[in-house]
């Protein structure tokens, strides 16, 4: 079976287009959607509507949760917290049970997919303690190799040895192979707001058969999604961060 791996949209219409039409190329059996659909860019309704049109399984992230309930997003930044206020007021009241109904995990043959860590959507896999804890976490689930996550917006492949050794592996341009006897933890990067240099929408392929990853990227509109934030009345800093992918 081959997945693929998209994650914090982040209201990015012209990147989601890009990458729901490149992936009709790669002949994926499943979308798996590790959520923040909305927050921090324009098009928070657009994006919905291409989600649901589509057989994509979506998850909820901590800005589709704080859209529904404002007081989530009392530790977000200013500028965090002004769009998602502004995704909250845009937002369709139809779309409300969309969010609603979004799970915090979903888990198939081998996998669990979340948003931040497979027990809080507000907590971050950056740091090696953290990748420990949630590869800890897989070996208590013999049925578990692999976990997918978001939330930072930057790709990751982390990884614990048969003798427990945890790293933080680098990423190639390839095709991935991975190692049966090893867990894993990836993040396919983000969609609609990457932070990892490369201002190109991020995603990746899993396949569970041959036990691979690839990460990829395609390239997007930037220029219309920076003025959509514009003409929103949106920070201008977050126009300006998604050119150098930071
Ligand atoms: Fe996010």
């Amino acid at each position: 079976m081959r997945v693929a791996l998209i994650s914090d949209i982040h209201s990015n219409l012209e990147a989601l287009t890009s990458v729901l039409q490149r992936l009709k190329q790669e002949s994926v059996d499943i979308i798996l959607n590790l959520g923040d659909i909305v927050g921090y860019n324009a098009s928070p309704n657009e994006c919905v509507e291409l989600l649901q049109d589509k057989p994509i399984l979506s998850l909820a992230g901590n800005h589709d949760l704080a859209v529904l309930e404002v007081s989530r997003a009392q530790h977000f930044n200013i500028i965090a917290y002004q769009a998602l206020l502004y995704s909250r007021e845009q937002l369709r009241p139809e779309f409300l049970d969309f969010f609603r109904n979004l799970p915090l995990t979903r888990q198939g043959r081998g996998f669990l997919a979340c948003h931040g860590t497979p027990t809080s959507p507000d907590s971050y896999v950056l740091f090696h303690f953290q990748g420990k804890s949630v590869l800890n976490y897989l070996r208590q689930h013999p049925d578990l190799r692999v976990c997918f996550f978001g939330h930072t917006h930057r790709r990751a492949l982390w990884c614990r040895d048969i003798r427990g050794k945890v790293a933080l592996l680098p990423i190639k341009p390839e095709k991935m192979v991975l190692d049966k006897d090893c867990l894993y933890l990836i993040n396919p990067g983000s969609v609609g707001q990457p932070r990892d240099g490369n201002p190109e929408a991020a995603y990746a392929i899993f396949d569970d058969e041959e036990f691979s990853i690839h990460f990829k990227s395609v390239p997007y509109d930037i220029r219309s999604a920076q003025q959509r934030i514009l003409a929103a009345g949106l920070p201008e800093f977050l126009a300006e961060r998604l050119a150098q992918g930071v």
